[in-house]
């Protein structure tokens, strides 16, 4: 028996087996969840295909974050399998190339701008907005956020500006649903080698840095990320909500690493 028996989850974001995603869907399955997935495209169906026959599950939708009936379909489709949904999943982001190579002075546009707030901030509220009907008293919705919302990197502009967005509607929507029992966090996971990471030009400094200078000198795992979901998946952590909870060995708080002096 897990931490997350009996509780029914729906996850958006997994695009390969290095997905933040495709570690949060392992763990839940480690912690006795029922699991559905989605896929932006159709070049990725049977990639998720593959992870959701994994995780034992046959509950597979598609679903472009930009698109409203999209979203509102994902749950309408899920709502004729399942009678409540406990946990969300909220692992979307996205910004065009253009908008991650080089100083935001110098390369942010409106449309760039426009493009990485829709996908990786608004999707978020659409989704909650969406499955109203089918939340369950107790549920849990968790997106991913990065460090780069309070702080600057080199290259991550926008999706800095988007991130903060992000965590403040978190804020709002945990204020919203509280009154029902239903509880909205943010994990900020470390730098992690995805897809979408792999979009942001210095990367590979950062990983390097991160592992230098964090308190416990390593890079996290999208295992570990997974776990902290599962943690607040369930109802262990029912007096949590609001919150940004970091999974980045410490390297938020570090300012000068003691392994620097
Ligand atoms: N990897 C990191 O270093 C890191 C660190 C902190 C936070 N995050 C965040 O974690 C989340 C997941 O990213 P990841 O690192 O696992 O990379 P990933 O590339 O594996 O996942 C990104 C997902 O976003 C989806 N997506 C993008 N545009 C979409 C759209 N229009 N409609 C539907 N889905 C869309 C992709 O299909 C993909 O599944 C993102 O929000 C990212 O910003 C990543």
């Amino acid at each position: 028996m897990g931490i997350l028996t009996g509780k029914k989850a729906i996850i958006f974001g997994i695009a390969s087996k290095r997905s933040i995603a495709y570690g949060i869907a392992k763990s839940f399955h480690e912690q006795g969840a029922e699991i559905a997935l989605t896929y932006q495209n159709d070049k990725l169906k049977s990639r998720v295909e593959d992870a959701a026959s994994e995780f034992e599950s046959n509950l597979v939708f598609p679903c472009d974050a930009s698109s409203d009936s999209d979203i509102k379909q994902v749950f309408t489709d899920l709502a004729s399998h399942w009678n409540k949904v406990d946990i969300i999943i909220h692992s979307i982001g996205f910004a065009p190339s253009n908008e991650l190579d080089g100083p935001m002075i110098d390369c942010t546009t409106r449309e760039g701008f426009k493009i990485a707030h829709d996908i990786s901030s608004y999707s978020f509220i659409e989704i909650a907005k969406a499955s109203q009907k089918l939340l369950s008293s107790k549920a849990s919705l968790i997106t991913l956020t990065y460090h780069g919302s309070s702080q600057t990197l080199p290259n991550y502009n926008v999706m800095g500006m988007a991130k903060a967005s992000l965590e403040a509607g978190v804020r709002y929507l945990a204020s919203n649903l509280g009154g029902k029992g239903v509880r909205v966090n943010a994990i900020s996971a470390g730098p992690i080698k995805t897809l979408a990471a792999s979009g942001v030009k210095s990367l590979r400094t950062m990983l390097k840095q991160h592992e230098q200078r964090s308190p416990m000198q390593k890079n996290v795992t999208i295992e570990e990320v997974g776990n902290t979901a599962s943690f607040l998946g369930s109802d262990l952590s029912s007096g949590i909500t609001g919150e940004i909870i970091y999974v980045d060995a410490g390297f938020r708080n570090c300012a000068i690493s003691e392994h620097d002096i």
